[in-house]
């Protein structure tokens, strides 16, 4: 289904881990990815760059990936060390939902192997945008990029199309960049952005999800009682 509003768009966007095979037209990913242009940007930079793969070139670079090892040294630091318990029982309580959506035992092992395995085919979707970031860019501008990818992420939903976010990708940076012809010196390799239409039969597109409460992350100062409305 097509999302109608931006509210829309934001609930129904969910990170989808099993694709349809249907086809995403080239004129649609150009509508969502023209439009998606105006998100905003510090100084107006700009700072994403993509490149966007389907059919054969995306094929070839699964095999490559399926073939090789995860690099050393890493891309960028994924998940920053020692964060706080509260971020970890996020995670935990995420990937309980998801892998016991599929039936898989909560066993380490099976679930990295999981990952890996559908990661590395971008859960059977036909279109994989792979995002990168010059390298000379510094935090504000990886913010930019993030709501530059939230941007097309909602656009998409606009189209009735689906995606997931994918810095799993990240681990075989280098060797992603070889393979679509972009300096390893120049730019960094953040994440895939799996793009193309939810099988809706899956358990694991429909797992219930959980976010924080309002008040956990947020504060609000000033505002009388009057404008509670
Ligand atoms: C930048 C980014 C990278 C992500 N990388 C992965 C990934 O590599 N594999 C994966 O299965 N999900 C990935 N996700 C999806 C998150 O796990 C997901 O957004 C989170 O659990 C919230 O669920 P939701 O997107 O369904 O609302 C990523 C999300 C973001 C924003």
């Amino acid at each position: 289904m097509k999302a109608e509003t931006v509210s829309e768009a934001v609930l129904s966007r969910r990170s989808i881990r099993d694709f349809t095979d249907r086809p995403v037209p080239l004129q649609v990913l150009r509508r969502v990815l023209d439009t998606a242009r105006w998100a905003p940007s510090g100084c107006n930079f700009q700072p994403w760059e993509a490149t966007v793969l389907t059919g054969e070139p995306l094929r070839s670079l699964q095999a490559t990936l399926r073939a090789a090892p995860p690099q050393d040294p890493i891309e960028y630091v994924i998940t920053p060390p020692d964060i706080p318990q509260e971020y970890k029982d996020r995670l935990a309580a995420t990937g309980a939902k998801q892998y016991g959506s599929m039936g898989i035992a909560r066993d380490n092992v099976a679930i990295r192997e999981h990952a890996t395995a559908s990661n590395i085919v971008s859960f059977g979707a036909p279109v994989l945008l792979l995002c990168h970031i010059p390298r000379v860019m510094g935090l504000p501008q990886w913010s930019d990029v993030g709501m530059w990818l939230q941007t097309v992420m909602l656009l998409l939903r606009e189209e009735g199309l689906d995606s997931c976010a994918q810095e799993y990708m990240a681990m075989w940076g280098r060797l992603i960049k070889q393979h679509i012809g972009i300096a390893d010196e120049e730019q960094i390799l953040f994440c895939g952005l799996a793009i193309g239409y939810r099988d809706e039969d899956n358990p694991v597109n429909a797992f219930e999800r959980e976010r924080a409460p309002l008040e956990r992350q947020l504060r609000f100062i000033g505002f009388g009682e009057e404008q509670e409305a």
